[in-house]
């Protein structure tokens, strides 16, 4: 027996000012899944992830809300935590990046940087926001771009015309923040520098630590030569400030990656038989593997194997990179209602469900997985409940009936057994490799051939025969332990059907290993569902939700819709453009709760030659939805209608307010009349 490895595995940190979507979870499940083989396979492997706490975005979002930055990330870090543990993501430590073990290992290896002469400071001049008393990065400011003169476009490229420029190129700059016009000023920043580790790098990409697709992406930038990285801001700034640097803290991207090990160093205070150096240290025997997505791929595979080498830290084994999730072929909607939030989906479906369809579409490559929600259905239903459970639903009735549920010895089907034993290691291989897709089509192919044998064998025929009592215990026995093996060789992707399994079986948790034994003479417990179909109504349900989610989202935006909300800017239109809205005056006929939508109201409104069915997310402000018939209010009646789980929408109305309790349906003042436009 080989030594068990030892094995430490991070996914990328969740910003903590967002909700997990369908998206993020790729990223989480995979790296789930490949730890659990690990630790089936009876490897030391730990799983550590963290909130990523730091940067300007959560400040603002913390003051926009009323709370300190502090309480957001805590708020945030309980909703991760809790969607994280329901998709069956199972951490060993999920910590923050704002936290006393990241705060020391962040200055402990920028003092070592600094010691070691690879920090460089020198003057930058930058836009600052002279109201907020803030520097703005390029995505807060906003103006003309100075290639196409389009209007409304961020500090460091043209959404029109794909221009990258400088911001003090833009024209007629405003910030973001304030809507100020920002001034330029000098002041002192600390650089990396990454040129020290160029040939180090050019090296440790070509080493097998990164798929070729990856290595060659970054020869691109190691060829044209590296760039000193710029890992310091100005206050304020909610973050660790640069140890004897007053005022000055380390860039949010800086301590991102050292929050992998401070998360560990958090876990080693509760679990003593882990030791941070020898994971660590130069030289460490352990493994160290970062699943990340490919927009990252610089953050992880430049600067974090150069702070690690500078610092005296062993680097990663590998960073696994993946692509991104496309949802029904394109990228994820919110109007589409294809912007699917982790509970959202929770709300409707089954984890494992979602767990088995990335596990049979993720290969090793940096492709992007589409989840076709049509396809999900329709795999999830014909692999795991019509080819999976189907076994063991088949057999274990004849085996409690005719034999008191206790399994036969003997192998009815040698070469079945002998071919589910040989496929064992090339399993194994296609997870060790990341090639769940290959390891999923490996076990159903297996599980054909159980189902074709029983099919074949047909013992709920011999059942009916006299004498053929002994015939139908063993097919049936050997069935059940076909469906045994099957289960270990899910047992990374289903977690929860392997528990239940080895609930009816009766048998202790299973690990890989026993795949090469058999269950003899042995009793079961009574035979309940493991897994149902999956219902295409609740497919729905969860995209007509994340369409409300949407609506909600509006509602609670203070002024029209989101994006204007989030920048006080763009809320200047053309007159045109406004002109081509057609907003009416509408009585509403009748207010009705949306049977099984929780944030809906339906309105019949009357715009003078025509009625119009909408449905607004305003049911919080109106519980009783009678008490707004008869009233009038504003609608825009030239919106594409929508088609919505529940209807189509002809039009929105209008409102005002944070949300919640508090919106306010506008109306006219009396007088008006249904039909009227407004001008
Ligand atoms: O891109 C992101 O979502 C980052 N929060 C990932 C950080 S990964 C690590 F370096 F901390
Ligand atoms: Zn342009």
């Amino acid at each position: 027996m080989s030594e068990p490895r030892q094995i430490l595995v991070t996914s990328a940190l969740p910003y903590a000012n967002g909700s997990i979507h369908l998206g993020h979870m790729l990223e989480y499940i995979q790296t789930d899944m490949w730890v659990r083989f690990q630790k089936l396979r009876g490897n030391q492997c730990i799983y550590v992830c963290a909130d990523d706490a730091h940067g300007s975005a959560i400040m603002l979002r913390a003051e926009k809300e009323g709370i300190t930055p502090e309480q957001l990330i805590a708020n945030v870090q309980a909703e991760h935590s809790s969607d994280f543990a329901d998709f069956l993501v199972d951490f060993d430590n999920f910590h923050s990046t704002h936290s006393e073990e990241n705060r020391e290992l962040s200055s402990l290896i920028y003092t070592r940087l600094r010691e070691a002469g690879h920090i460089a400071t020198r003057s930058v001049t930058q836009y600052f926001d002279p109201e907020k008393g803030m520097f703005l990065a390029d995505r807060f400011i906003k103006g003309t771009c100075p290639k196409c003169a389009a209007e409304d476009q961020y500090g460091d490229n043209c959404e029109k015309c794909g221009a990258t420029y400088a911001p003090t190129e833009l024209k007629n700059p405003k910030s973001a923040i304030s809507g100020a016009t920002p001034v330029l000023r000098d002041s002192q920043h600390f650089f990396f520098k990454l040129p020290d580790f160029q040939a180090m790098l050019q090296q440790w990409t070509r080493s097998g630590t990164l798929q070729d697709a990856v290595a060659n992406k970054l020869a691109e930038w190691l060829d044209s030569g590296l760039q000193e990285w710029d890992i310091s801001r100005d206050a304020p700034y909610f973050g660790f400030e640069i140890p004897g640097e007053p005022g000055k803290y380390f860039y949010v991207w800086l301590d991102a990656p050292i929050g992998y090990m401070a998360s560990f160093k958090n876990l080693c205070a509760r679990r003593p038989e882990l030791d941070f150096d020898a994971f660590w240290n130069e030289g460490s025997k352990a493994e160290l593997y970062h699943f990340i997505g490919k927009d990252i791929v610089n953050f992880h595979a430049l600067f974090w194997p150069a702070m690690l080498e500078g610092a005296g830290f062993r680097k990663p084994t590998a960073v696994n990179v993946h692509g991104y999730l496309t949802v029904n072929g394109a990228k994820m909607s919110k109007s589409r209602g294809t912007f699917i939030k982790a509970r959202t989906y929770l709300d409707h479906l089954q984890p494992e469900y979602l767990r088995y369809y990335y596990a049979a579409k993720l290969g090793r490559g940096v492709d992007d997985l589409d989840l076709n929600l049509e396809d999900f259905v329709q795999k999830v239903n014909s692999d795991l409940v019509g080819k999976v459970v189907n076994i063991a639903s088949r057999c274990a009735g004849f085996i409690h009936k005719g034999n008191a549920g206790v399994m036969v010895a003997g192998d009815a089907a040698p070469e079945l057994s002998e071919a589910f034993l040989a496929a064992a290691p090339s399993i194994a291989d296609a997870y060790e490799g990341r090639d769940f897709g290959r390891a999923m089509r490996e076990i159903m192919a297996l599980a054909d051939r159980a189902n074709a044998w029983i099919a074949d064998k047909a013992p709920w025929s011999l059942a009916k025969q006299e004498g053929k009592q002994d015939e139908v215990q063993a097919i049936c026995a050997q069935g059940i332990n076909l469906f045994r093996q099957l289960v270990i060789f899910l047992k990374p992707v289903l977690p929860v059907l392997a528990a239940d399994a080895e609930a009816f079986l009766n048998v202790a948790p299973l690990t890989w290993n026993d795949h090469q034994s058999r269950l003899e003479n042995h009793q079961l417990n009574p035979f309940k569902a493991l897994m149902s179909r999956i219902e295409p109504a609740k497919v729905e349900a969860m995209v007509a939700a994340s369409k409300e989610d949407l609506l909600a989202a509006e509602a609670k935006a203070p002024v029209g819709n989101g994006e204007l909300a989030k920048d006080p800017l763009s809320a200047e239109i053309e007159f045109d453009t406004f002109a081509a809205v057609d907003l009416r005056v509408a009585l509403i006929v009748k207010a009705e709760a949306v049977p099984g939508a929780d944030k809906l109201l339906q309105l019949t409104l009357d715009i003078g030659d025509e009625r119009r069915n909408v449905f607004s997310g305003i049911k919080s402000a109106y519980p009783d939805p009678s008490k707004l018939e008869g009233r009038l209010t504003m609608m825009v009646a030239n919106l594409k209608p929508r088609k919505m789980r529940f209807g189509v929408s002809e039009g929105m109305v209008m409102a005002a307010g944070p949300g919640g309790e508090e919106i306010y349906l506008l109306s006219p003042d009396s007088g008006a009349k249904p039909g009227q436009r407004i001008k």
